[in-house]
C-alpha cells in the first residue's frame, strides 16, 4: 500500500542530504504549479516530483554494493546506463518508488524513470517532471531562467531547450549521451515542424 504523502516526505527527509531534500520539495512544488497551469493531474505531479530523486542517495554506494542494490530492486541496465552511473538513480528511483513507497501508478513511475534522459513521445507528466527538475526555485543553473521563461509559454519549447542544455552539459563533461535523450529531442523538433 502506498505511504501517505507525509510518510513519504519524512522518509525522504531521513534518507536525503539536506540540499537534496530541499531540491526534492522544490521539484514537488514546481511540478504541482506547472501541472495546474497545463491541466495535468496535480496529485500525480506532486508525488512524481517528490519521489523523482528517491534513489539518489543510493548511487553514492560502492560499485559492488550498488550493483547488489540494483539486483535487489530488479533493475536491469542497458549498455549505456552501465557506463554512466548518473543515469541509474532514475531507473532505480522508479523501482524504489514502487517497492518501498507503494506507488503503482505507471504514469508516476515512468515520470521518475525518464526524468534524467527524457524519451521519445513523452507524456505531459513526464515533461513536467523533467522541466521542474531544472526550474524548481532552488536551481540556479545558468539556463534555469530561460527554461522557466519558455515553460510559461510552451512546454515543448521549454523541453527542447532543457534537453539541449543537458546534452551540451554531457558533452562538456565528456560523458556519454543516452540515445533516449537524442530521440526525445528529435521527436520534439519534428513535432514542432509539423505544427508550423
Ligand atoms: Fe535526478
Ligand atoms: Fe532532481
Amino acid at each position: 500500500m502506498a505511504l501517505t504523502e507525509n510518510e513519504m516526505i519524512e522518509r525522504l527527509r531521513s534518507t536525503q542530504k539536506e540540499r537534496r531534500f530541499k531540491h526534492t520539495l522544490g521539484v514537488m512544488g514546481e511540478a504541482e504549479r506547472l501541472a495546474e497551469k497545463f491541466g495535468v493531474d496535480k496529485d500525480k505531479a506532486r508525488i512524481a516530483g517528490l519521489l523523482h530523486d528517491c534513489a539518489k542517495n543510493l548511487d553514492e554506494k560502492s560499485g559492488e554494493e550498488f550493483s547488489a542494490i540494483c539486483a535487489k530492486y530488479g533493475v536491469t541496465l542497458d549498455e549505456l546506463a552501465k557506463k554512466e552511473r548518473a543515469l541509474i538513480h532514475a531507473y532505480l528511483g522508479a523501482a524504489v518508488a514502487y517497492k518501498d513507497y507503494g506507488i503503482d501508478d505507471h504514469e508516476i513511475l515512468d515520470a521518475i524513470y525518464y526524468h534524467t534522459t527524457a524519451r521519445e513521445n513523452m507524456t505531459p507528466l513526464e515533461k513536467l517532471i523533467y522541466i521542474a527538475d531544472m526550474t524548481e526555485p532552488g536551481r540556479e543553473l545558468e539556463q534555469s531562467n530561460e527554461i522557466r521563461r519558455l515553460a510559461e509559454i510552451d512546454v515543448d519549447e521549454a523541453l527542447i531547450y532543457a534537453i539541449g542544455c543537458s546534452i551540451k552539459h554531457v558533452i562538456r563533461k565528456g560523458t556519454l549521451i543516452h540515445p533516449d535523450s537524442v530521440h526525445a529531442l528529435n521527436y520534439l523538433i519534428e513535432h514542432r515542424r509539423k505544427k508550423a
